[in-house]
């Protein structure tokens, strides 16, 4: 080699080394960085995919140049350091990682790197579980007793959730002693995963939605999120559940196996997975992990891939670990579903309750199986948080059958010509000023007159959970809107025949079976009526807990805030919603509509107890009643369990006649319904 070529070549490995060092500092940096996001902010902008890979080379690099490997590198610690607002938790032993393979190679790659190390791996099985995509927890139980739950934080030390992870109803408060189980050890550390089934996911987005709240953006997310702030009852109306695969520490541990130790811990009456193989080697493991590939959106949670465990607890004591990972266990992950795109632009959605939700326009993409063009886009404050712009490349994902969701933008492959998006200050559909609400990330439009928030409105009012009012679909809700035939949700009931010919599409079929379906919601249950009208943050269960405390819209009417806090679930903001809801003139004037119109149901819930003697029996009120207004008659029925429709049908039970009746008098005679006055009605209730 000549002198000059020498001195370059020396340059040259200088001049990597250098470039190396500079890699490895920037990913160690944003390795922390993500990792800050990820456990303490539980805000992730980056996907796990991404993170892996990152983590993946700075292992390549450290492992290039040993002397390089700091204390304080990410490979060296084991996650984030815990948010200060909790109890701090140190852990009985170091709460332990796992490193990942990627492919068929890397397991193979693992097993023979362990197997030189200790020859009795080649004779080995092995267990695999499904990787839960949740959040660690350790759980202390004294005495048969839970005692205290933690999160994992940076592996040595934890923060003390003990109360919220006491609201996760599959976890046992106590360890039941069985005759003829194992027997609780006096003390007993396990590790578990706590998280969010996908079904339950979306039902609590829906319902969300519905209550006109922001939604979450993943299940994992939300069950972190919901346990890792400091609102217990926050964390209990989250439907987070759990399934524990570990021991930590056990004053009494019998078990040699992986195997037996799920056994032992599902005995002891602990959540288990019961989709955990054996299997006698490692040809078999690589079935399962093919098999599950294929079926992984049957696995009712997220799983981002399977954790290969060596089942000899004893060989996986011995072989030790590496860093923060053991040696006798690796996650194979599953190819995340990840794909790329292009934000197009941003539009905004105005909920029933007036609040602005911008969603994602994109270029159409294919993920999973579905091609996708929108997606939410949460709030402002995400949009500004991952500095999302339009004409940005994005990064979508879709986990398990979860809604496809936007994690972030990639900043590397921006062109300069992106633009940054600026949250609107008026109603994209009416123009009107909107606000932000104090402690609230969300801004409302909150001009009640806004033709988006109506037809959204209406569209909640004769939905399925609500009013259920079949054949009122979005398209006709528009068109009755938009020919100004109804103004809010009450308009519906004095809605006649001949308004509904003259809309497109409309024939006299069509307009008899509305009318019908509108007539036959009349007699739907308070709480459904409740929730029906869309009162800021009343969905479904805050509106059967108000009719169960109030007997009808009168009576909650009168409530005030402070009396409505004293009910199970009922919070400030709610509550204030509520009272305000109420005090409107326009609501005042939409009550009384209901109330001429036939739509005041009596709680159900509120007369549980009583004797329901009239359940399941069908009555028509006609003429006028002594001693007993129409609207009394009705309540009295239905507070005795029965149902109050309009017309009379070969499905009427009684009809209650009273002075005057009008033609239904002749139709249940010809159909041989019994007829029966106002004081027959009252003696058969035993009144
Ligand atoms: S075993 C030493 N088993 O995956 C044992 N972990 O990427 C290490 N995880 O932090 C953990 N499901 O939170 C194990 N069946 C399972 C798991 C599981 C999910 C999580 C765990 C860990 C992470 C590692």
């Amino acid at each position: 080699m000549q002198w000059k070529d020498q001195v370059n070549h020396c340059y040259n490995i200088y001049m990597n080394a250098e470039g190396l060092k500079q890699e490895l500092e920037q990913l160690r940096q944003e390795i922390r960085y993500h990792n800050y996001r990820y456990h303490v902010l539980d805000d992730p902008i980056i996907s796990d995919n991404e993170f892996d890979q990152m983590f993946v080379r700075l292992r390549e690099i450290e492992d290039m140049h040993p002397d390089w490997i700091a204390p304080d590198s990410p490979t060296q610690r084991i996650g984030a350091i815990p948010a200060e607002r909790f109890k701090k938790v140190h852990h009985p032993g170091p709460i332990l990682s796992l490193n990942n393979a990627f492919s068929e190679e890397d397991v193979r790659a693992w097993f023979e790197r362990i197997a030189k190390l200790d020859e009795r791996v080649r004779k080995t099985n092995f267990v695999v579980e499904p990787k839960i995509d949740g959040l660690t927890v350790v759980l202390h139980y004294r005495n048969g007793v839970f005692v205290r739950g933690a999160t994992r934080g940076d592996g040595e030390i934890g923060e003390d959730i003990t109360n919220n992870i006491r609201t996760i109803r599959s976890l046992p408060l106590r360890i039941p002693v069985k005759s003829d189980g194992p027997h609780p050890p006096k003390d007993l550390i396990i590790r578990g995963e706590a998280f969010i089934n996908i079904h339950d996911f979306e039902e609590l987005n829906k319902r969300l939605e519905e209550a006109g709240e922001q939604t979450y953006q993943n299940p994992r997310n939300t069950a972190a999120g919901s346990l890792r702030q400091l609102d217990p009852k926050l964390a209990a109306s989250r439907p987070i559940t759990l399934l524990v695969y570990a021991i930590i520490d056990s004053s009494d541990n019998g078990v040699a196996t992986q195997w037996e130790l799920l056994n032992y811990l599902r005995e002891l009456g602990f959540p288990v997975t019961d989709q955990a193989k054996y299997c006698e080697n490692l040809e078999a493991v690589l079935d399962v992990y093919n098999l599950w590939q294929e079926r992984r959106s049957q696995i009712p949670f997220e799983v981002d891939g399977l954790v290969i465990k060596i089942n000899d607890l004893q060989l996986v004591a011995d072989l030790g670990f590496v860093g923060k990972d053991p040696r006798g266990a690796i996650a194979f992950k599953f190819p995340a579903k990840i794909v790329q795109t292009k934000l197009l632009d941003i539009g905004i959605n105005v909920g029933r309750t007036g609040v602005l939700t911008p969603y994602a326009i994109m270029e159409p993409v294919e993920i999973g199986g579905v091609i996708v063009k929108k997606a939410t886009l949460h709030n402002f404050d995400f949009i500004k948080q991952k500095d999302i712009r339009i004409g940005d490349r994005v990064h979508l994902k879709r986990a398990g059958d979860v809604i496809p969701y936007i994690i972030g933008q990639i900043t590397k492959l921006r062109n300069g010509k992106e633009k940054i998006f600026i949250p609107p200050n008026k109603c994209p559909a009416c123009g009107e000023q909107v606000e932000n609400f104090k402690g609230e990330v969300a801004w409302y439009c909150i001009n009640a007159a806004c033709p988006a928030q109506i037809i959204r409105n209406m569209e909640h009012f004769v939905s399925r959970s609500a009013m259920d009012i079949e054949g009122l679909g979005f398209g006709i809700v528009k068109q009755l809107v938009g020919e100004g035939l109804i103004d809010n949700v009450a308009d519906l009931y004095s809605l006649n025949q001949q308004e509904l010919l003259k809309l497109e599409g409309f024939a006299e079929k069509k307009a008899n079976n509305l009318i019908q379906a509108i007539n036959t919601s009349k007699s739907q249950s308070l709480q459904r009526l409740i929730n029906a009208l869309g009162i800021r943050g009343v969905g479904e269960v805050a509106a059967a807990e108000l009719a169960r405390n109030y007997r009808n819209l009168d009576e909650l009417s009168k409530a005030n805030a402070e009396e409505l806090m004293n009910i199970e679930g009922f919070g400030p903001n709610i509550a204030k919603a509520v009272e305000d809801w109420f005090k409107k003139r326009q609501n005042k004037q939409m009550l009384n509509k209901f109330r001429s119109a036939g739509v005041w149901p009596v709680s159900e819930l509120r007369f549980a107890d009583k004797q329901r003697i009239f359940q399941g029996k069908v009555f028509v009120i006609t003429g006028t009643l002594s001693g007993f207004k129409r609207q009394e008659v009705k309540e009295f029925i239905q507070s005795h369990g029965g149902k109050v429709t309009e017309n009379v049908s070969k499905n009427t039970d009684y009809l209650v006649a009273g002075k005057n009746p009008g033609s239904k008098f002749d139709k249940a005679r010809a159909l041989e319904v019994e007829i029966i006055s106002g004081n027959k009605l009252r003696e058969m209730a035993g009144n």
